[in-house]
């Protein structure tokens, strides 16, 4: 428990409101994590895994409506519409608390209400920041102790009113002697993910899932701490941070922002393929960014572990992360083995016999269009289990950043790596990242889905102003010299029969080097209308078979490709109206005339 009137008197509101049988205060400790788990698998909703194969790991199944985030039912409620932008489904945050109020009234019956204190970043960090999460669900509790640095010890920290209240229930309270579903959540059309950036409140009510219901992520260090950011001058993105050493030992930081499902974790943990590089992980997911002392951008990981897609990952795609899930992890809607192990496809063997899927049913191989594992299953594991995390990972302070990448899933067009030529026109790069949608797998027009900065469902305002919120951060900047270096990579382009140009994973590697010698003045560019681009031979690919002769293409800037680009750009941009920045017009209208003179 603790001393701060502030927080006590917010919990106790909430637990007025919501009716729980009766309130735990979680203190973070092994114990109180274990006796959360045996209670979950008493109930039915967790299997314990095979101690031998999984040690201390779990298994849930979640109810076939809650596998994901929920987009549509995703609310930034600020006070003016106009402030939310065209990006965010808005409400008004009246509205939105008196109809939210309706449903967590009475919401908590029959179950216990967590109170989860938790820092997003190294415990006393200056770039990091505190919330308190309430929850009437175990399982959040036993994920947010893998994500965050949570319980007593923040608590010990906390001053007066200086955490983000986030608040989140199933939305399914019990009647006497009911008894409860596996995975108890709320109908969709009931679910809402609400966020109040004028009071830096969350309110989740519904989903038991990932990104809806484990607050401190998606909502929390990207949704309001975007808000928080731009009031203070600082930047809450949605990208990876890597280590990447030369084999003289020269170290340098690099941040990377991909669309969802784009590789993000792959990268962070990339396996090099050229002898006596390294790469090391920060993060995989988010960072936050702040200029230090000395005039450099310094970033952390808010986070403490990494909440993974599970499908396709395997010892050859990416061992770093199946060994990081090897032990004390928790994995949600992946196969489940007879003798008490996950799988999943593309982990690398076939099922065993008697393998059952997310949906508790026995999973048929020959009835290939029902997967064991859903295609959003996942995993939670310890960011400290991943071989090749940073020393620095949790360095207060966090690390100094050189270079911020940004790409997407481009077929065409875009070559396989780009520097913009200064840091506005590297902010005009992130505003036009896209990755090619196939309708069949999303539901979207298929084509390129325009995600600036892989920021769509997280840009907690107006899109436009967030482009102008980074234009200032560049101006600002203590020491522009010492800004980050601004590049564009595209690993998926692809030959006109299909096939992709660039082998990809640790032979990204490559592209890395590149950009690393850039960063140092040692590599070579020749200036195009797009941006630098690698003069030939620049990019080592000594010892790849069958690449050489796909090179010319994967840099090729075609005139013609760009002339559409530039006409989806457009129609992309004219979705910001006039709050689109006056230097994004100017990037662009710089564009179509060096085009236009090419
Ligand atoms: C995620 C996402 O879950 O970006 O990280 O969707
Ligand atoms: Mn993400």
């Amino acid at each position: 428990m603790t001393n701060n009137v502030k927080l006590k008197q917010w919990v106790k509101e909430w637990a007025e409101l919501c009716s729980p049988d009766s309130i735990h205060w979680c203190d973070g400790s092994e114990q109180e994590n274990q006796m959360l788990l045996d209670l979950m698998v008493k109930s039915g909703m967790a299997v314990k895994l095979n101690e031998s194969k999984r040690p201390n790991s779990y298994y849930f199944q979640s109810d076939p409506s809650d596998v994901a985030r929920v987009e549509d039912r995703t609310y930034i409620c600020s006070e003016k519409k106009e402030d939310a932008g065209p990006t965010n489904n808005w409400r008004d945050p009246k509205e939105m608390k008196e109809t939210l109020r309706l449903k967590f009234q009475g919401c908590m019956k029959g179950r216990t209400m967590y109170v989860i204190p938790f820092s997003m970043g190294p415990l006393g960090s200056k770039i990091a920041h505190i919330g308190v999460e309430i929850t009437d669900s175990p399982y959040v509790v036993v994920n947010m102790k893998l994500m965050t640095r949570m319980g007593k010890a923040v608590l010990d920290i906390l001053k007066d009113d200086d955490f983000v209240p986030c608040i989140h229930s199933v939305g399914a309270p019990l009647q006497p002697g009911e008894k409860d579903a596996k995975w108890p959540c709320a109908p969709i059309a009931d679910k809402y993910i609400s966020h109040f950036p004028g009071t830096n409140e969350i309110w989740s009510f519904g989903s038991g899932y990932g990104g809806n219901a484990l607050l401190g992520k998606k909502c929390f260090a990207l949704r309001i701490a975007s808000n928080m950011a731009k009031k203070e001058g600082w930047l809450a993105e949605h990208m990876l941070i890597m280590g990447v050493t030369n084999p003289k030992g020269v170290k340098k930081y690099i941040a990377a922002a991909f669309p969802s499902a784009c590789g993000k974790t792959n990268l962070a943990m990339l396996i090099p393929t050229i002898p006596g590089w390294k790469v090391e992980t920060v993060g995989d997911d988010i960072a936050w960014m702040k200029f230090g002392a000395d005039g450099q951008l310094y970033a952390i990981n808010p986070e403490a572990g990494f909440f993974g897609v599970a499908p396709f990952t395997s010892m050859d795609t990416n061992p770093n992360a199946m060994l990081a899930a090897n032990s004390n992890t928790i994995f949600t809607n992946t196969g489940l083995t007879p003798d008490g192990d996950i799988w999943w496809e593309g982990i690398g063997y076939d099922a065993p016999v008697g393998t059952i899927t997310w949906t508790n049913e026995k999973y048929d191989a020959a009835a290939i269009c029902i997967p064991a594992a859903h295609p959003n299953a996942r995993f939670t594991a310890p960011a400290s289990q991943c071989p090749v995390i940073d020393k620095d990972w949790e360095n207060p302070a966090g690390v100094p950043i050189s270079a911020i990448l940004f790409g997407g899933r481009r077929p065409g067009t875009l070559p396989l790596v780009y520097q913009s030529f200064d840091w506005n026109h590297g902010v005009f790069l992130g505003s036009i990242v896209g990755s090619e949608v196939t309708a069949a797998a999303i539901g979207l027009k298929a084509g390129v889905r325009r995600d600036p900065f892989a920021m769509l469902p997280f840009c907690g305002y107006h899109m436009g102003d967030y482009f102008g919120h980074w234009i200032k951060i560049g101006e600002t900047a203590p020491d522009k010299t010492k800004l980050p270096k601004i590049f564009n990579v595209n690993w998926f382009r692809k030959s006109a029969d299909g096939k992709f140009l660039w082998p990809g994973y640790g032979d990204n590697i490559r592209v890395l080097k590149w950009i690393f010698e850039r960063v140092e003045g040692t590599s070579e560019a020749v200036k195009s209308a797009i941006g630098y681009i690698p003069i030939t031979n620049a990019i080592d690919i000594n010892g790849l078979s069958g690449v050489a002769e796909n090179m010319g293409e994967l840099l090729k800037v075609d005139k013609n490709d760009w002339n559409n680009e530039i006409e989806l750009i457009k129609e992309h941009y004219t979705k910001f109206g006039d709050r689109l920045p006056k230097e994004m017009q100017k990037q662009f209208d710089g564009l179509v005339e060096r085009l236009n003179k090419a």
